[in-house]
């Protein structure tokens, strides 16, 4: 893998950093300073950032900025897949961390640890999920009261859990919920009269979408955010 994609994902530098790191002469393979970032490194290469040495990715964990359009779905006959985004040997053993729809857009975590994946996405766990949308209908303050204290979905027969729901504007809110049922969002607003037109995930847990990344970007998590849930 090229020198300054392999540097973004073992230390806590971005790509641009990783580039710049290589290029400053801070960076040996076997023994040899490298300034490339394009050069080829491999699991067997002792591979140093100044003079401390580096280990081969072992699980990834990547989060992406995910644009409208794509699925999160392995494969699709029709639509482009998330993974699709990824570089093609990190993309195949990659698993979608709790899916968002195709016109969803926003934060969308990526992983090779299954056990961590479980961490976020099992409904004993309630990790938070912030969304931030904007509606047909103005919202008023009994139905954000109603979508807090939980409301019956269609085809449910228990209430939502408590959330947070919290005014942009007239037609514009952030909800925070716990679960993750499939199109949850969209079926908790219809179930106070109103719709979702646009929908973007901006959290999960204290783990906040990059604004440095626009819509397609990613990079992989720091160690401290891997070690948030
Ligand atoms: N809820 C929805 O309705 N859609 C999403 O993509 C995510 C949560």
């Amino acid at each position: 893998m090229r020198l300054d994609f392999y540097l973004s994902h073992v230390t806590d530098l971005a790509r641009k950093a990783s580039k710049i790191a290589a290029s400053k002469g801070r960076v040996t393979v076997n023994g040899e300073i490298i300034k490339k970032a394009n050069y080829t490194v491999q699991e067997t290469d002792v591979i140093c950032l100044d003079d401390e040495r580096l280990a081969w990715p072992s699980e990834g964990y990547y989060l992406l900025h995910k644009p409208a359009g794509y699925v999160c779905a392995t494969e699709d006959a029709e639509h482009p897949i998330v993974v699709d985004l990824l570089p093609s040997h990190l993309g195949q053993s990659l698993k979608v961390v709790g899916r968002l729809d195709k016109d969803t857009t926003g934060l969308l975590l990526l992983t090779t640890d299954g056990q961590w994946l479980h961490r976020i996405t099992s409904p004993k766990k309630a990790c938070s999920k912030r969304y931030q949308m904007t509606l047909v209908d103005s919202i008023d303050d009994a139905a954000l009261e109603q979508l807090e204290k939980g409301v019956l979905l269609n085809g449910e027969s228990q209430l939502t859990l408590p959330a947070v729901a919290e005014r942009i504007s007239d037609k514009e809110i952030y909800l925070t919920i716990q679960e993750g049922k499939y199109h949850q969002v969209k079926r908790m607003l219809a179930a106070v009269g109103n719709k979702v037109v646009t929908l973007h995930r901006d959290q999960i847990g204290d783990l906040v979408l990059d604004s440095a990344l626009a819509p397609g970007e990613f990079r992989a998590l720091t160690e401290d955010e891997v070690g948030y849930f």
